[in-house]
């Protein structure tokens, strides 16, 4: 039998909880006792989501709802009785996308003011969205070599000129903004978070706009110090040097004003590897595929700046 909740709790809903990124918020939150939450997944079947439910603390207080953000009803229901939301998933339509604009644009808005509407309607204090650096350095009007803050938004125009990313990168800039504009049309507390590579937990605070981004990195230093680390793996040899000129830097200053850190980058690869270790030991699949897995939206055989 499930275990009251404390007594006085604070129950927050995390979209897309099984996620990489909301995955560890669900944990970060079952680590302080206040917090119950209401995870939301698209599938409540035991397999895909067991590592929830084997996270520490929550068979007391991890609620799983079968939602999808495009699907109202099924969101407004978790987020019911909530105080906060956190608002993580990347809505996508089931299956592989035929048309970006419908497909990830589309649907990444309308997923977002789901959300936002729900919360409105069920009196959440506040709702952090998850948005990106995306929705930030797609602009042309910004100073060259000047880091980017919390005031530049990415362009559309801009957007739509990178032809492999413009769906992703419009779909958050679009869902952003309309987080802004129903924040200001409703006066609903939303704080949005632009987050680079993540390779930490997330921090927020107030109706803001925070950029969450430590130096730029190329793909080429992670690996070389990941073959320090870890010599013994084979690394992808092929790798097409960026110009440290285009490197786009950005500017936490806003954030690390509230105390955030930076982890540093050895320590985080640290971790990463012993916990692919720790899960991938016994599989016969090649580690550079694992690799592959984690930089799943940066090719290995580009070399990227991680934004
Ligand atoms: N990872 C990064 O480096 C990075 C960097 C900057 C910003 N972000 C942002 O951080 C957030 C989390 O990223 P992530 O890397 O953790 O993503 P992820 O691991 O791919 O997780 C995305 C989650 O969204 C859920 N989802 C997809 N479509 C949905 C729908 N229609 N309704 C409800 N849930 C849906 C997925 O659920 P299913 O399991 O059911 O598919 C999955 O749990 C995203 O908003 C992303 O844009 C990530």
């Amino acid at each position: 039998m499930e275990a009251p909740p404390p007594a006085t709790s604070s129950t927050v809903c995390v979209t897309g909880a099984g996620g990489f990124l909301a995955s560890w918020l669900v944990k970060l939150l079952l680590s302080k006792d206040h917090y119950v939450i209401n995870g939301t997944v698209r599938d409540l079947g035991e397999g895909k989501n067991a590592h929830l439910k084997a996270l520490e603390n929550a068979g007391e207080r991890l609620r799983l709802f079968k939602a999808d953000v495009l699907d109202y009803g099924s969101v407004a229901a978790a987020i019911a009785g909530c105080d906060g939301v956190f608002h993580v998933a990347i809505p996508v339509t089931s299956g592989r996308p035929t048309n970006p604009e419908v497909d990830i644009i589309a649907t990444a808005v309308t997923g977002t003011l789901n959300v936002l509407r729900a919360s409105h309607e069920a009196k959440v204090k506040r709702v952090v969205v998850v948005s990106s650096v995306v929705a930030v350095f797609n602009n042309p009007n910004w100073p060259t070599g000047e880091p980017f803050n919390e005031d530049s938004w990415s362009d559309e125009e801009t957007c739509r000129k990178n032809e492999e990313w413009y769906p992703y990168y419009l779909s958050k800039t679009l869902a952003e903004r309309e987080a802004f504009e129903y924040a200001a049309k409703t006066g609903m507390d939303i704080v949005t978070i632009c987050p680079a590579l993540i390779m930490g937990p997330l921090a927020y605070r107030g109706s803001e706009r925070y950029i969450c981004s430590s130096t730029p990195r190329k793909l080429s230093d992670i690996i070389n110090t990941s073959k320090s680390l870890y010599p013994a793996f084979n690394y992808p040899q092929k790798f097409v040097e960026v110009d440290e000129e285009q490197n786009t830097r950005f500017s936490s200053e806003k954030l690390e004003k509230l105390g955030w850190t930076f982890r540093p980058m050895e320590e985080t690869l640290r971790d990463s590897f012993e916990s692919y270790i720790d899960i991938w030991l016994d599989v016969d699949v090649d580690f550079v595929m694992r690799m592959r897995m984690w930089y799943q939206r940066y090719p290995m055989d580009v070399d990227y700046s991680i934004f």
